[in-house]
């Protein structure tokens, strides 16, 4: 059987932790790619020294040359600026617009089967500008937000428990952003609905936390943004796709109706495996929720405005 290949588009901090992760596992061969020479090379043989170590039979390879990204069967997007202190994930839009669409161009011919995620912000922004340049149908085009958005739900929901983090099952839909809808009442710890085991003053703040949780990271690092769980959450998605896990995960993809949104990439529940985002999960939302989202996807459909995309 072919080994899997996966191509890293930016290997700065989430690139080069993700393509860690994936050397790791041994699940796939891996390619990062940048735009700085010989950043990537370097990145990638330190990579594959340590390959031996994990007893992996992972291939890592670093280059500047976008024909080494062919034959993909999954191509993650990390390329473009990190938010500093003060900024939001908007304000990287249109420096970020430049750098993805031309790196939409520079992965599209050589894949053409691969399953695409991106990460670069403003994240539904992104999908959306990689779905226009490469054509590819949309539902081998997604982002990653909400994988991560609920790791942290559910990390900041095992602080208050005291309780192992890996019990909690959080759900988050919406936009990547400050409008992000995180769902209490989808949210369980080992079964039990959180909201029997939080009071909702309590629940509220660690919402108002999950919403802030890249900020209170960039805040701490000060000279960019949070890695390591982004890594972890891409890596998720990487593997349920490699691997045809059929796995239910948050992700950012291509609604034509669904929620009532049509024709725009938010977060939404999904079932993942080979074929990209395989089902799209409808959930019965209350109003609240229903408003909630709404206010999100408006907060993404501006931003897609502005690029005219
Ligand atoms: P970083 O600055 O460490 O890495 C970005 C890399 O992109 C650099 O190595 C840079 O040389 C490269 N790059 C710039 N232009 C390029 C081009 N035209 N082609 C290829 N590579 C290019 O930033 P970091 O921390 O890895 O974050 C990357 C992006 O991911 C940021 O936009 C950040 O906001 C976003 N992010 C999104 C998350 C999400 O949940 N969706 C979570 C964490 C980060
Ligand atoms: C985060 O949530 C910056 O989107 C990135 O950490």
């Amino acid at each position: 059987m072919k080994r899997k290949k996966v191509s890293i588009i930016g290997a700065g901090h989430v690139g080069a932790s993700t393509a860690q992760l994936l050397a790791h596992s041994g699940i796939c061969d891996i390619v990062l790619f940048d735009i700085v020479e010989g950043m990537p090379q370097g990145k990638a043989l330190d990579l594959a020294e340590a390959a031996p170590l994990y007893n992996s039979a992972a291939s890592v390879i670093g280059t500047n040359d976008y024909a080494a990204t062919a034959g993909s069967d999954v191509i993650v997007v990390t390329a473009g600026i990190a938010r500093k202190p003060g900024m939001s994930r908007d304000d990287l839009l249109k420096t970020n617009a430049q750098i993805v669409g031309a790196v939409g161009k520079g992965i599209a011919g050589g894949s053409p089967n691969a399953v695409i995620i991106a990460v670069t912000n403003p994240m539904d922004v992104m999908a959306h500008l990689l779905y226009k340049t490469t054509d590819y149908p949309h539902h081998r085009v997604m982002g990653m937000g909400g994988v991560l958005d609920a790791a942290r739900f559910s990390t900041f929901i095992a602080m208050e428990l005291n309780v192992a983090a890996g019990a909690v099952d959080a759900l988050i839909l919406g936009g990547h952003g400050d409008q992000m809808v995180p769902l209490p009442r989808f949210t369980t710890v080992n079964g039990v609905p959180v909201t029997e085991l939080i009071a909702s003053d309590r629940i509220d703040a660690l919402v108002e936390r999950t919403r802030n949780g890249g900020a209170e990271i960039v805040a701490l690092l000060k000279t960019g943004s949070a890695y390591y769980a982004p890594a972890a959450a891409t890596f998720q998605m990487i593997k349920a796709i490699l691997l045809d896990e059929k796995r239910p995960l948050p992700a950012a993809c291509y609604l034509s109706g669904q929620y009532g949104v049509d024709g725009l990439y938010v977060g939404v529940p999904t079932i993942l495996g080979a074929g990209g985002v395989e089902k799209i999960v409808e959930l019965k939302l209350n109003e609240k929720e229903q408003e909630a989202f709404n206010r999100s996807a408006a907060a993404v459909a501006g931003l897609v405005k502005i690029l005219d995309i």
